[in-house]
């Protein structure tokens, strides 16, 4: 008896918790960014030996030189486009010094990887992450960490109002500014 109260019991806990999955922040966010990184590691999108591409000169709040890298990644079986954003500094940092050493201007990492339709389908499925340069992820002001559908709307006091609130105004409606996936 006390075995089946059990068993109602954490199932219900269970369902409580489904209901109240976060936005983002959550464990499963957090789990899917770990495993993310992994990927990037691999991929040699973040880590000690690095893939090249452009450097720019940046707007906030992204930082002052700046580098995107597109790729695909495949997490729990499903591919989707990666688009990943190194932002380097400190403020005002000259482009050439971050040429020479990437990994030591390293600030930040921002990435968007597309997922299933299913996923956030008013703003193009897109989960987030800002991950520090060791590959733990960065938090907002309330501590909570920033992986996941990241501040869908305005935040409480209007302004800190995150990843999407602000992707969504990019052109196309595909919520990127800069990048071009084509047709994928
Ligand atoms: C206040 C607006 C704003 C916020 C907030 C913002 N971004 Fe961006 N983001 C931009 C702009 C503008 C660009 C393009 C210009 C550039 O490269 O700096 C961009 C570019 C990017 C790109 C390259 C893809 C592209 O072409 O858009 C990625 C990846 C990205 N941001 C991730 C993030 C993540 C993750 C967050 C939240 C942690 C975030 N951004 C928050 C404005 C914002």
């Amino acid at each position: 008896m006390i075995r089946i109260i059990t068993v109602v019991f954490l199932i219900a806990c269970g369902q409580g918790l489904r209901a109240q999955e976060p936005d983002f922040g959550g464990p499963k966010d957090t789990a899917y960014a770990d495993a993310l990184w992994q990927q990037m590691l691999t991929l040699k999108l973040v880590g000690d030996d690095l893939e090249e591409d452009q450097l720019y000169t940046g707007v906030q709040p992204h930082g002052f030189v700046l580098e995107n890298l597109v790729a695909e990644a495949t997490l729990e079986g499903r591919t989707g486009a990666l688009v990943v954003k190194r932002n380097y500094g400190p403020s005002g940092i000259d482009m050439a010094v971050v040429e020479r050493d990437r990994v030591a201007a390293l600030k930040a990492v921002t990435v968007m990887f597309r997922r299933d339709a299913s996923y956030d389908p008013g703003n193009q499925n897109w989960f987030y992450a800002k991950y520090r340069p060791d590959g733990s992820l960065d938090k907002n002001p309330k501590g909570v960490p920033l992986a996941g559908r990241v501040a869908k709307g305005v935040g409480p006091d209007g302004t800190d109002a995150g990843c999407i609130a602000c992707h969504r105004a990019a052109p196309g409606n595909d919520f990127l500014f800069v990048t071009d996936l084509g047709d994928s």
